[in-house]
C-alpha cells in the first residue's frame, strides 16, 4: 500500500492532486488483487488508472510548455514511453485477473505499478519543482 508523504509533493496543488488520485487508484489495484475481487471490478480500477495517466500526464506536458520547462521534450518522450508501459501492465493484468494461476504474477505487477508511479513521481517530476515554486501554487494550463 502507497502512502502519500510530503516529499512526494512537487508544490504544485493541481499535479499533486493528480498523483494523489493515481496513488489511490493503485492502491485499489492492491486490494482488489489482495482480496480476490471478480475480475470485472479489477478491469473497472485499470481502465480508470490508464485513463486518468493519459490525462494527467496530457496535463503535465501542457503545464511544462505553459512554464517555459526546458526538459519539456525529454518530459514528453518519457512519457509516451509511460502511456505504453502502462498499458501493456494492464493487458497482462486484465488476461491474469481471469485465471487462478496467475496470482504469483498479479503480485508482481501490482508491485510494478507501484514502481511506475514512484519512479514517475520521485524521480522525473521532481524535476519541476524549483521552475513551479516561482508560480502560484494553483497553476495550470
Ligand atoms: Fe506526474
Amino acid at each position: 500500500m502507497l502512502l502519500w508523504h510530503e516529499e512526494m509533493s512537487v508544490g504544485n496543488a493541481v499535479i499533486d492532486s493528480d498523483h494523489h488520485y493515481l496513488l489511490h487508484l493503485i492502491n485499489a489495484i492492491e486490494l482488489a488483487c489482495a482480496t480476490q475481487q471478480p475480475a470485472a471490478s479489477l478491469r473497472v480500477i485499470l481502465r480508470r488508472l490508464t485513463d486518468y495517466a493519459d490525462l494527467h500526464l496530457a496535463r503535465e506536458e501542457r503545464i511544462q510548455l505553459a512554464m517555459g520547462f526546458t526538459l519539456h521534450s525529454e518530459h514528453e518522450l518519457s512519457h509516451t514511453n509511460l502511456r505504453e508501459y502502462l498499458k501493456d501492465l494492464c493487458v497482462e493484468f486484465e488476461h491474469l485477473a481471469t485465471v487462478s494461476e496467475g496470482a504469483a504474477r498479479l503480485e508482481h505487477l501490482v508491485e510494478s505499478t507501484r514502481r511506475w508511479l514512484v519512479e514517475h513521481l520521485m524521480q522525473e517530476d521532481m524535476s519541476m519543482k524549483p521552475l513551479l515554486a516561482r508560480l502560484p501554487p494553483t497553476f495550470a494550463a
